[in-house]
């Protein structure tokens, strides 16, 4: 699936402006603060409805306006078209529209639009918390198992429960007992598409790197939260007093997390920051060819500042993998000289030069 129109208003520094982007490469160049992160946080938005730059939405409204609006037109795989629109107003009114019917959830946003971001904040998947890393991995299983998000939705709501009666103490011994087996079935759920998600994505992420970096011996492995070799409702009953002591609880699904080792060393730790870059574009490219193989449309990258921290060797080696993924890509530089070459001579490339918040097209792809 690609964008074939993007329609911006009130983000941040942007003029109003409409964009037909090609439906493969996608260039913004441009100075330091001319608006090309803005644009691709204007994506974001339409796609997960919220920024990658701050946790409140406020900041990306433009200074004295009222409203900010992202309106976008998505051609998806089977040729049909789905129009997206988000917009935040200043007083915290919020909405989603999807074909003119107003959104429940940002969910259906992100099934509609599926994203992948690479920007300079990206290594921290390998040496930030393990939330980071769980978002990762459920990004992945969301788009390509469908029963995913019933039985996280099931996980929530039975932690809630638990972590409250640990709390509050409030629940009778049968009722505890019903919630618990409703916690381990979820549990075991999930845990067992993110096994299976991570078992598909294992080879395609180590080819992946393979064409970008050598790093012989890293290894990408899955904990599930809690002890492989027990159920979770002895590992439950086991930390019940811990878990009365501190409120919650302390094992399960949301305890998961990813765990990248090089010969045995946690791989942030060793990597430098351009491999760390290199190892997280590989899996990040290795996630969108899984929703690719699951027939649900490519998904759409954006890359904020492609060029830094890569040297020319490894610059060329993945922008020729996100050619040979055949999606949409919108990649930000300072200098549009690094990225004018690299590309297969059929891939169109759109260029667009951004000043002062303007946008304007200076390579037509279909020339
Ligand atoms: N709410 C806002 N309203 C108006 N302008 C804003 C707002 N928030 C940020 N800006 C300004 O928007 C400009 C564009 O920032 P942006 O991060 O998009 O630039 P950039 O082209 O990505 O720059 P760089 O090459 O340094 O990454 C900045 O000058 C910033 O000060
Ligand atoms: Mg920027």
């Amino acid at each position: 699936m690609s964008l074939s129109r993007v329609n911006v208003t009130a983000v941040r520094n942007l003029h109003p402006v409409t964009l037909s982007p090609s439906p493969r490469i996608n260039i913004l160049h441009g100075a330091n603060g001319s608006g090309k992160t803005s644009l691709l946080e204007a994506i974001h938005l339409l796609g997960l409805a919220r920024s990658f730059r701050s946790t409140r939405l406020l900041p990306v409204i433009q200074y004295d306006q009222p409203t900010c609006t992202v309106f976008g037109q998505v051609q998806l795989a089977d040729g049909r078209q789905t129009n997206l629109g988000v917009s935040r107003q200043r007083q915290g009114d919020f909405k989603i529209r999807i074909d003119g019917e107003n959104a429940r959830s940002a969910a259906q946003l992100a099934d509609a639009l599926p994203l992948q971001l690479i920007n300079p904040d990206s290594f921290r998947l390998l040496e930030g918390a393990p939330k980071i890393r769980r978002q990762f991995l459920d990004w992945g299983v969301f788009h390509v198992e469908p029963r995913f998000l019933p039985a996280w939705q099931r996980l929530q709501k039975a932690l809630r429960q638990r972590n409250s009666w640990l709390r509050h103490g409030t629940l009778d011994a049968a009722s505890q007992a019903a919630w618990d087996r409703e916690l381990c079935l979820a549990s075991d759920e999930i845990d067992g598409y993110r096994r299976a998600y991570i078992q598909a994505l294992k080879p395609v992420f180590e080819q992946t790197l393979s064409e970008l970096v050598e790093l012989e011996g890293l290894a990408l492995s899955y904990y599930r939260g809690w002890d492989k070799d027990r159920p979770l409702v002895d590992v439950l009953a086991s930390t019940l007093l811990r878990d009365q002591q501190i409120g919650h609880t302390q094992a399960g699904p949301q305890r998961a997390d990813l765990r990248l080792r090089l010969n045995g060393h946690n791989a942030a730790d060793i990597l430098s920051r351009g491999q760390q870059k290199l190892v997280v574009c590989a899996l990040r490219i290795a996630q969108g060819h899984l929703v690719d193989q699951a027939k649900r449309g490519q998904c759409i990258y954006l890359v904020d500042d492609l060029p830094s921290e890569l040297d020319e060797h490894h610059r060329r080696a993945l922008c020729k993998l996100l050619d040979d993924l055949n999606c949409q890509v919108f990649i930000t530089c300072v200098d549009h000289e690094l990225l004018r070459e690299g590309w297969r001579t059929d891939t169109p490339v759109a260029m667009f030069h951004v000043e002062h918040g303007s946008i304007t097209q200076t390579h037509d792809h279909q020339e």
